[in-house]
């Protein structure tokens, strides 16, 4: 059976980036996200490599579209969990709607998903869950962001203690401060938090998808199960760079 590399969020940012960098590397790769006309134009890139899916992984259909898709077809060696929101606001104001979708998406999308591929996994197959400076320290006006991190956070460091005899191995990764969408929209209004995004890019300190698709890479397939589950990876430590980082981080 054909192994395969499944990445969520693939039709923006770090997930986009990380489904070219596999099929560049030659990995045949499941590439998920809701939006079907930029999965599409992913595709047409790497026609060979790259396999799409349309799903809202926000929904137990979405999630039950993906396992009925890859199972009995492939085998997976990992699953990259992108995808994510991070709809801002006070907790104060904060509506249950709103709640429920950014946890259905930041929180039960991975975990689920997970849950439902395990059948379908190599043995000693790798998850990585992409985490956040904001799973450690309450940024204002991101609260509910933070409180998603947090528990994402928390979510890889149970699953490894499911699995002692490393059945699976979840890792987790954070990118820094990525260039794209997420970005911009942080940029945007008038809120607490709004200079200190402003100031991310006028310092030139934002790092292309492209640097943290080098980055995922390497902890996907260059470290050792030890090693990949053993801390939240952080891009900005320089202490692994020398392992995969050619040219500056950001800029
Ligand atoms: N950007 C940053 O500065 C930053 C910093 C720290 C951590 N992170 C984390 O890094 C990851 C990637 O961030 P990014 O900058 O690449 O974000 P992004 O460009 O905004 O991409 C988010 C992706 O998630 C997908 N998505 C959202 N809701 C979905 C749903 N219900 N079902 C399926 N797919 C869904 C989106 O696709 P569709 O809209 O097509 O569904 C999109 O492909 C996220 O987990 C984020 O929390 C980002």
């Amino acid at each position: 059976m054909t192994e395969i590399q499944v990445v969520t969020g693939a039709s923006s940012g770090v997930g986009k980036a990380l489904c070219r960098h596999l099929a560049q590397h030659s990995y045949p790769v499941l590439g998920i996200a809701r939006r079907l006309p930029e999965l599409k134009a992913l595709q047409a890139e790497y026609p060979r490599q790259i396999h799409i899916m349309s799903a809202d992984l926000g929904t137990r259909e979405g999630r039950e579209g993906v396992r009925q898709a890859i199972d009995g077809k492939y085998s997976v060696r990992s699953i990259v969990h992108s995808a994510a929101i991070a709809t801002g606001g006070y907790l104060r104001d904060l509506d249950y709607q709103t709640y429920r979708q950014m946890m259905a998406i930041n929180v039960e999308a991975p975990l689920f998903l997970t849950q439902s591929l395990l059948p379908c996994m190599c043995d000693g197959a790798r998850v990585l869950h992409l985490s956040s400076g904001s799973a450690y320290r309450a940024v204002p006006y991101n609260g509910l962001y933070s409180i998603s991190k947090a528990a994402l956070l928390m979510m890889y460091r149970a699953w490894n203690a499911d699995f002692p005899e490393r059945e699976i191995v979840v890792g987790s990764a954070m990118p820094g401060v990525v260039d794209g969408p997420m970005q911009d929209a942080a940029r945007e209004g008038d809120h607490p938090s709004v200079e200190m995004f402003r100031e991310y890019k006028n310092k030139g300190l934002l790092i292309q998808p492209e640097r943290v698709a080098e980055f995922l890479s390497w902890l996907l397939f260059s470290t050792n199960d030890q090693q990949f589950s053993a801390q939240d990876w952080n891009i900005f430590d320089d202490s692994h760079h020398a392992n995969w980082l050619h040219g500056p981080l950001s800029g």
